[in-house]
């Protein structure tokens, strides 16, 4: 039989911190040994918030080596750039003859957008089915993502759904995706007690020193109940077993400054190795741009076929 196939896109967005690694990343590294899959960074996706071409080049350099250092493996994973793949824009204006407007108005990124009264561009408006395109084009079985995204891949079913109606006389052109959401920590926790977010600035970076995750964990804001400092726990509970902290807490109930203490040794232990792989990658960056460039030369064969099925079927191939 073969195997399950799973699809993912990361925005080349700035540092990662620990909520989007337990809360995706992780995912990937975990699901590479069992599934073929995609992984690609979305760099198309990123330009409706990054407009300076330099950090978008940089951005796009960094977040090939935290993947890289975090253990994503180019032979079990295609590993490739958005925008290497011209496939995919030209599938998103197909869909967007197929999808409506007030379909896309109930998308959660344009309502807050509209409720915060932002001017939105169509490129926002358009998001998820940017998004559809991406997961459709390879047909995956899932698709792991932060709780957040869901509603994402809800949408790329629709569109699925959509197209084989209007252009598959019953058969599937697209195979609708499911979501993957890692339930227990699909929330992880900032250092404010808020979900960790780079736009609330209250995250720990994945990948960093010692220094720095002290200074992160020092600044958790101490709740309690029951001298439990609720917020520490829920972060640490990320990387020590529940039981076994439950008892170190109350152990240690009311000793703030040693539960965190505690908690920095455990983070630094967890993100060390990671680091250090990551700088090892970070010698070589030509090596790494060669696996990126690569994984397009074979994501782009995928698409390719795809969106001649797709030409056949709108009527447009006339060769
Ligand atoms: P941020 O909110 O920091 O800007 P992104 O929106 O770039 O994070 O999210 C990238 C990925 O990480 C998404 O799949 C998202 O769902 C996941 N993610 C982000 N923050 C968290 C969190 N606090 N807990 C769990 N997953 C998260
Ligand atoms: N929108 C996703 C995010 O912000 C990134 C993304 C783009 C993605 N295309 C995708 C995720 C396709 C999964 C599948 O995190």
């Amino acid at each position: 039989m073969s195997k399950k196939v799973f699809l993912s896109g990361v925005q080349p967005s700035g540092k990662p911190h620990i909520g989007n690694y337990f809360g995706a990343m992780k995912q990937f590294v975990e699901l590479q040994n069992e599934h073929d899959g995609y992984v690609f960074i979305a760099d198309y996706h990123a330009l409706h918030s990054l407009r300076n071409p330099k950090e978008m080049n940089e951005n796009i350099k960094n977040v090939l080596l935290d993947y890289l250092a975090i253990g994503l493996d180019p032979k079990k994973v295609i590993f490739f750039k958005q925008s290497d793949i011209s496939e995919h824009t030209e599938l998103t204006w197909i869909f967007d003859t197929i999808t409506t407007m007030p379909f896309l108005m109930r998308a959660h990124a344009f309502k807050d957008a509209e409720a915060k009264n932002k001017e939105i561009d169509v490129g926002t408006f358009n998001y998820p089915v940017l998004m559809a395109a991406d997961i459709l084009l390879y047909g995956p079985d899932v698709v792991p993502v932060g709780a957040d995204q869901k509603q994402h891949v809800e949408i790329a079913r629709d569109i699925a759904e959509k197209f084989n109606r209007t252009y598959g006389k019953g058969n599937q052109i697209f195979k609708l995706p499911e979501s993957m959401i890692l339930e227990d920590t699909a929330i992880v926790p900032g250092t404010d007690g808020r979900k960790m977010s780079k736009s609330y600035g209250n995250t720990i970076p994945l990948f960093a020193e010692h220094d720095e995750i002290k200074k992160c964990v020092m600044s958790i804001v101490t709740d309690s109940s029951g001298g439990i400092p609720q917020n520490v726990f829920a972060i640490h509970k990320l990387f020590r077993a529940e039981a076994e902290l439950k008892k170190i807490y109350e152990e240690k109930a009311g000793k703030y400054k040693e539960l965190k203490e505690l908690l920095v040794e455990d983070i630094e232990k967890f993100i060390a190795p990671l680091r250090e792989k990551r700088k090892e990658f970070a010698k070589d960056i030509p090596k790494a741009l060669a696996i990126l460039k690569f994984g397009g030369e074979k994501a782009k064969k995928v698409a390719g076929k795809k969106m001649t099925e797709v030409r056949e079927k709108i009527g447009v191939n006339v060769y």
